[in-house]
């Protein structure tokens, strides 16, 4: 099936490249970014330089350089400019270049990058990298309500699609000796559901006890997960090996960020119940390593909502 396995690409030119590009995607946990530093980053195919200007404005532009095609991310932020590293071209938030050493203010005037909108948003930097005019930000208002979010971010070596594909039948099976059952034997539903919705589909997981998990898959790339309980321990090697198990109702949200189109990167936004803060703020949460050219680096923080 040729034509299906053109949405599995993520590249500028191809149709599953083209559709992504439509849409506002996440880029990084908005804690990892302080002011005054950059980053390089990589969506969709395609490498970019994240920095936040010293006045905590987050910015995106391109990767490279306009003189010799340095990384700018190697470069230093002054204000809310980044000046490149090797023969120190400077470039405000807006791409353009306010300064070529050696060079009389003209030289600057005809030197600009492309840069690309940015917002941070429930603890993350989202942007949109497609063509023309940025479609409406999307919004969660489940997760505005006030108090605290838990974000974490992990990369998995598969295909976007792959990863949003998937069925909630395999996680008793696929994962019976993860994380997820240290505590508790794996439990298969005893019923699952689901239904064509305008956002995507909504899968529902009956179980013996009664409880439902809902699944909500928002195409191509979101999804939202509502339990009645939800347990998580670290990842981390070593002494740091702490379990949540969360008593009250758990709503998460996850984006599906693709670096390239051999990997994608999940990013989850949750809202733990009141009766697990306590518990969050001392377990520590997944710290998976991520491959190089990765922006999520071992992504998890406990964050005010923005
Ligand atoms: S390569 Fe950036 S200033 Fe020369």
């Amino acid at each position: 099936m040729p034509e299906l396995i053109e949405l599995f690409r993520t590249g500028p030119n191809t149709v599953g490249g083209r559709y992504m590009r439509t849409l506002w995607h996440p880029i990084l946990i908005a804690a990892e970014l302080k002011p005054g530093w950059a980053k390089p980053v990589q969506i969709l195919g395609e490498k970019f330089t994240l920095y936040r200007g010293e006045s905590g404005t987050p910015h995106l532009t391109a990767f490279r350089c306009a003189h010799r095609g340095l990384q700018l991310s190697v470069g230093w932020i002054e204000g809310d400019c980044i000046r490149c590293r090797f023969h120190g071209w400077k470039y405000d938030g807006n791409g353009q270049c306010v300064e070529v050493p050696t060079e009389d203010e003209s030289t600057a005037k005809t030197v600009r990058l492309r840069t690309y909108p940015v917002r941070e948003y429930l603890g993350l930097i989202f942007t949109y990298i497609g063509a023309g005019r940025a479609p409406d930000f999307p919004r969660y208002p489940d997760f505005e309500s006030g108090g605290e979010l838990w974000v974490e971010a992990y990369t998995r070596a598969c295909n976007f699609v792959i990863n949003m594909e998937n069925d909630p039948v395999h996680i008793p099976f696929a994962h019976r000796e993860s994380e997820l059952f240290a505590n508790k034997p794996p439990e298969v539903p005893v019923k699952v559901d689901a239904e064509e919705t305008d956002w995507g589909i909504d899968i529902r997981s009956t179980f013996a006890n009664g409880w439902v998990h809902t699944n909500q898959r928002g195409w191509p790339n979101m999804t939202c997960f509502k339990s009645p309980r939800q347990q998580h321990r670290s990842h981390s090697p070593g002494a740091c090996r702490s379990t949540t198990i969360i008593t009250g109702v758990f709503k998460s949200i996850s984006c599906t960020t693709p670096p390239d189109q051999k990997r994608c990167n999940s990013i989850v936004n949750a809202t733990p119940p009141a009766a697990a803060k306590s518990a969050a703020r001392t377990s520590s949460w997944a710290k998976r390593s991520c491959a190089a050219n990765c922006a999520f680096k071992t992504s998890t923080a406990t964050t005010k909502r923005t």
